[in-house]
């Protein structure tokens, strides 16, 4: 439904979008992770045809971003990392313009979604905190019941009761099919709510999981205590994937996938332990480990 391909637009400076490719699946909800300045609302921005690309192509449905935004913009609900509202106009007005934009009148669910998300839009838009502009842009998203969602950051700004329901919300959203793409910085709200994660760091793609993988656990990380420095040491040359070495403690972390877990068993064989133990790799230490610029998985202690 959603198909990036080879997605370059270069802004000078390194920074852009490079490259990027990737697909969202009929009823599939893909997390668009990444830090600040990586490139996930430039690329928002292009499936809803607002920028161009340099290089590649971007479609929605089969209909091309770039060729066709009117289309775009009547099919899809986009909520917009940064909510630009204009002022002058209250909340009831702001509606009703978005309504006339799109063609539809479907006060029944404008009053659903305001009722839901405790909004009252009698008020100026200008006098609006963040979290109201940002209900208020929730509502005009969903008032056409869109089958495909752009999500850039959907909670921020909600307060924490505000997040759970607007997740519930998404989570009916799924039942009923919806193909989502949600941008988010809350590994909590990208767990509970996508199928696959894709990470993008300084406008590249640089990983795309499937979320059953790291709920099961991504990867393992074995950390283990030696009896004395020369063990610690000589294991240290061992041809592994090292998370960390502690000389002090005498301890090595080493991430061992399940399929490299004889070679590491046959590794620690003939080495004195003291103590040993074993955690999975969560989506947070995950993304950390991009997030961090690390090779490895940054020197933090797995023990
Ligand atoms: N129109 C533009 N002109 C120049 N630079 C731009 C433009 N749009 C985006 N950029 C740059 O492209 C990079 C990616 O920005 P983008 O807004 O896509 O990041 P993001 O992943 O959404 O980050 P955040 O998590 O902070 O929302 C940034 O370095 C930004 O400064
Ligand atoms: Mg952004």
């Amino acid at each position: 439904m959603i198909k990036v391909n080879e997605l370059t637009h270069d802004y000078g400076h390194g920074r852009g979008v490079f490259d990027v490719s990737f697909e969202v699946g009929k009823g599939e909800t893909l997390g668009f992770l990444g830090p600040n300045g990586a490139g996930k609302s430039t690329t928002m921005r292009h499936l809803m045809g607002f920028s161009k690309p340099q290089k590649g192509e971007v479609s929605i449905g089969g209909l091309d971003c770039t060729a066709k935004p009117s289309e775009i913009m009547k099919n899809v609900g986009y909520l917009p990392g940064e909510v630009a509202l204009p002022e002058g106009l209250s909340g009831r007005q702001f509606i009703k313009m978005m309504q006339d934009m799109r063609g539809v009148r479907n006060d029944e669910r404008v009053r659903e979604l305001l009722e839901r998300f405790k909004l009252d839009p009698s008020g100026s838009v200008k006098r609006m905190s963040i979290g109201e502009k940002r209900k208020l842009a929730v509502v005009t998203a969903f008032m056409s019941d869109p089958e495909i969602l752009l999500l850039d950051e959907p909670t921020s700004g909600l307060d924490p009761v505000m997040q759970e329901e607007f997740i519930s919300f998404i989570r009916e959203e799924k039942v009923k099919g919806r193909t989502i793409l949600l941008s988010s910085h809350i590994f909590s709200e990208v767990e509970a709510l996508c199928d696959r994660i894709a990470i993008i760091k300084d406008g590249r793609l640089v990983s795309t999981v499937d979320a059953a993988e790291i709920r099961h656990g991504l990867h393992n990380i074995m950390t283990i205590e030696f009896e004395n420095a020369g063990d610690f040491t000589e294991f240290g040359r061992q041809e592994l994937d090292f998370a960390l070495r502690d000389r002090s403690s005498l301890k090595c972390s080493v991430v061992v996938d399940d399929e490299d877990i004889n070679r590491f068993i046959r590794a620690i064989r003939r080495f004195r332990i003291k103590s040993f133990a074993e955690h999975s790799v969560t989506l947070e230490e995950y993304f950390m480990h991009f997030y961090k610029n690390d090779k490895h998985f940054g020197g933090v202690s797995y023990a």
